[in-house]
């Protein structure tokens, strides 16, 4: 038997659960929340067959793009919106918008299934009344990643952010209110709901570069959704 160290507190966890994570005040991974297999640890909730069905026919209507930073980069993870309002950035900057850039037109209606994952999950970790209007649907493919940075464009910061991953294994990263602070490391994995808010809505995250790999449902990919109350 090996004795194991919690990264986060350096804790000896040695007679205790060895997949237990210690995670800052106002988070809650809710591991394995949308796999249909797992629902039931839950109580009964929409799943991914369901969810990935909701998913393809918002690409399909508005497929994902790589768009590009303020500084003129274009981004590694290609994205796409549903919902009122979509995350935009272009050599303006990073927004929110009714309508999709590429097309004029508004972004897809947020699917009831999304609104209904996102609800639950936020309601499971502490945030009742949760109501997304905006939901940013990120693709990793192999080698791709997000900087650190803060999810800070929505209007107000009370409500927290759900975020739903599919697919390969990442790893996220989750720091502190500054840029230098340090970071917890955990590796989100399909059908994974992360759930942020409160003294950690501000907390810098990010997703270290993609490792190659196949995953039997999704492919050479990871998709991740983002619930936001952003107006
Ligand atoms: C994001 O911060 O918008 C995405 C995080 C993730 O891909 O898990
Ligand atoms: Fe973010």
């Amino acid at each position: 038997m090996t004795r194991r160290k919690s990264a986060a507190a350096g804790a000896d966890l040695f007679g205790v659960d060895e997949r237990l994570t210690v995670l800052p005040a106002g988070v809650a991974l809710l591991p394995a929340f949308a796999r249909d297999g797992d629902v039931d640890r839950y109580g009964d909730h929409i799943g991914e067959k369901a969810l990935l069905s909701a998913l393809n026919t918002v690409i399909e209507a508005a497929p994902l793009r790589h768009m590009v930073t303020p500084g003129g980069h274009a981004m590694s993870v290609a994205m796409t919106n549903c919902g009122r309002l979509g995350w935009v950035s272009d050599f303006a900057g990073y927004r929110y918008d009714p309508c999709d850039p590429d097309t004029g037109v508004p972004w897809p209606a947020m699917p009831s299934e999304f609104l209904e994952l996102a609800v639950r999950a936020a309601q499971d970790a502490g945030y009742s009344g949760f109501v997304p209007d905006a939901c940013l649907i990120n693709r990793y493919e192999p080698g791709a990643k997000m900087s650190l940075h803060q999810d800070r464009n929505e209007r107000d910061f009370d409500a927290p952010i759900v975020s739903l991953s599919l697919g390969l294994a990442a790893v996220f990263q989750f720091g502190g209110l500054e840029r230098t602070d340090p970071v917890q490391k955990l590796t989100l994995t399909h059908g994974d709901v992360m759930v942020w808010g409160g003294p950690a809505r501000l907390a810098y995250h990010g997703i270290l570069p993609l490792k190659d790999g196949v995953h039997p449902v999704m492919g050479r990919m990871r998709m991740n959704l983002t619930f936001r109350k952003a107006g």
